[in-house]
């Protein structure tokens, strides 16, 4: 298996479709990228992918083989020249995609999930069970319960009811549902910079969603909320631990106080933030007993179990593929929410059924079994998955510094996580050899034009995101910049990947290099 093949894999993208199919099956797109924990700077031992996911196919074929032959349909079967052939085209098609697995992407939440994600993953999904209910998937049923108790030993809670989803839209679409339920005619209160769901939701189950204003760092305004609550139509308010745009921590602790005051009840969405829970543990960031200079300040975290409900999504970093979110409740009581009718299910068992307590009827096994693998390897611990968030939080960290340091960059404000924010200091050039004034317009035009150039570069491809700010958002940061349009594009790099640490040098000087034009 190949070792190491950062050099030859720099350019995969512009690379694109001129090379044969047998490398891309077998090499570049999966193997060589992902390196044990602990190997030294960029070089390490590549986890034989190949070797598992055979093994995988193996394992289940064993399972079959205890049971009686039969011959498959002919109506299935396609010939190994036509499935080649198609093959040829479809992975090839699939090269039309970004490197999420290169620290050169630096742009979404997006990276390709662990080998061992991968390899739980297909072996459940050889079989397809479906957790709805306990006939449907029992093993990976048992499974699930297993990794969501895993979760909700991670935040802390004594006792939980809960369940994977497709994704933190449906698990905050679940807690919003709750909600609903428990305070019947009241509404929903979130951040301004909360994610979009929640008033799309608020919308989809008609209750009354208010957007909170923001603070100068993005999080939710304390005063605001307490002057909202105070009217006494709100009865579930929403802290978000990790924006997704800034990924700005709401103080859940004092959001939790001021809330308990009005009696109105708090879900946390910690989609995208709550697995650095694990760096809570690690000590007050800047106090001698902290492990690590990745740790975060534990308030907000250790207030998560008094809430009511939390969202966290295992696909964005806890190494799933996509279509793993989960919610869990504080109170199990919640469960009668969502009993229902269901003539054609739940008879094999009187144990509960995944599908009594969640909207979604089928879901995917195959996500418990991917999600259970992982954490028998890297758990939700600050030793476990800890490990790959501080990496990724550390680059955030020290590339903050240098952005703050730059003469072509500017930091748009200080990483609560791993999102770095940045935007280029001067305008397009007024006239040669003279840099332009900065304001909004010419921001927005430099990052539009950095964005595109990083990413068409056929030589040395870099990818990033951008992020829109109002004038006001951007003002409040960095007065003095002319506000010559409501809005503006900033640079936006989610540094999820550990390996991202390694990287942060090369990343600043090619996004520095894209700013001079
Ligand atoms: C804070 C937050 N909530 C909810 C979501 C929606 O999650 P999903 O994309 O899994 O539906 C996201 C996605 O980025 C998020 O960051």
């Amino acid at each position: 298996m190949p070792v190491s093949r950062s050099c030859e894999r720099r350019n995969v993208a512009s690379r694109a479709s001129s090379e044969p199919v047998e490398s891309v099956v077998t090499g570049p797109l999966y193997t060589s990228h992902v390196r044990t924990a602990g190997a030294a700077a960029n070089l390490g031992r590549a986890m034989d992918l190949q070797d598992w996911v055979s093994r995988a196919v193996t394992a289940v074929g064993r399972w079959e083989d205890t049971f009686g032959e039969f011959g498959r349909h002919p109506s299935l079967e396609v010939s190994e020249e036509r499935f080649a052939a198609a093959f040829e085209t479809f992975s090839d098609r699939l090269r039309a995609n970004y490197p999420y697995f290169h620290p050169s992407y630096a742009g979404q939440m997006l990276k390709p999930p662990h080998p061992a994600a991968v390899a739980g993953y297909l072996a459940a999904m050889l079989i397809n069970p479906n957790n709805h209910a306990l006939d449907g998937g029992p093993a990976t049923s048992r499974m699930e319960k297993e990794t969501v108790a895993r979760l909700a030993a991670m935040f802390g809670f004594g006792t939980h009811l809960g369940h994977l989803t497709t994704s933190g839209t449906i698990a905050n679409l679940e807690a919003l549902y709750v909600a609903r339920e428990l305070r019947p005619g009241l509404g929903v209160a979130y951040g301004a910079e909360a994610h979009y769901t929640h008033g799309r939701m608020c919308h989809v189950l008609g209750v009354p969603g208010t957007a909170v204003p923001a603070d100068a760092a993005g999080r939710i305004d304390l005063d605001a909320l307490d002057r909202l609550l105070a009217g006494g139509r709100i009865g579930t308010v929403v802290a978000t631990a990790g924006t997704t745009g800034l990924g700005a921590i709401d103080p859940v602790h004092e959001v939790l106080a001021v809330a308990r005051r009005h009696g109105v009840r708090v879900h946390v969405d910690a989609a995208y933030g709550g697995f650095f829970t694990l760096l809570a543990a690690l000590g007050t960031p800047g106090e001698p007993g902290a492990a690590d200079r990745a740790s975060l300040d534990p308030g907000p975290w250790r207030a998560i179990p008094e809430c009511d409900s939390v969202v966290v999504d295992p696909h964005k970093h806890g190494l799933q593929p996509y279509g793993c979110g989960a919610v869990l409740f504080r109170d199990p009581a919640v469960g009668r929410l969502y009993r229902h009718d269901s003539p054609y299910t739940y008879f094999t068992s009187g144990e509960l059924h995944l599908g009594e307590i969640s909207l979604e009827c089928s879901r995917a096994g195959a996500a418990a079994a991917a999600l259970w693998l992982t954490f028998e390897l890297l758990p939700p611990t600050p030793d476990g998955l800890g490990r790959v968030l501080a990496a990724g939080r550390r680059a955030a960290l020290d590339w903050s510094d240098l952005l703050a340091a730059s003469g072509r960059l500017d930091l748009y404000q200080r990483p609560e996580l791993d999102i770095v924010c940045y935007f280029p200091v001067a305008g397009p050039p007024s006239r040669p050899g003279k840099p332009g004034q900065p304001s909004l317009a010419s921001i927005d035009e430099v990052c539009a034009r950095m964005l595109a150039d990083g990413m068409n570069d056929q030589d040395d491809p870099v990818f990033l995101s951008t992020l829109t700010v109002t004038a006001d958002a951007f003002a409040r940061r960095h007065p003095g910049v002319a506000a010559d349009r409501p809005d503006t594009r900033i640079l936006r790099s989610v540094l999820m990947k550990p390996e991202s640490e390694n990287h942060v040098g090369a990343l600043h000087a090619r996004v520095e290099e894209l700013a001079g034009g």
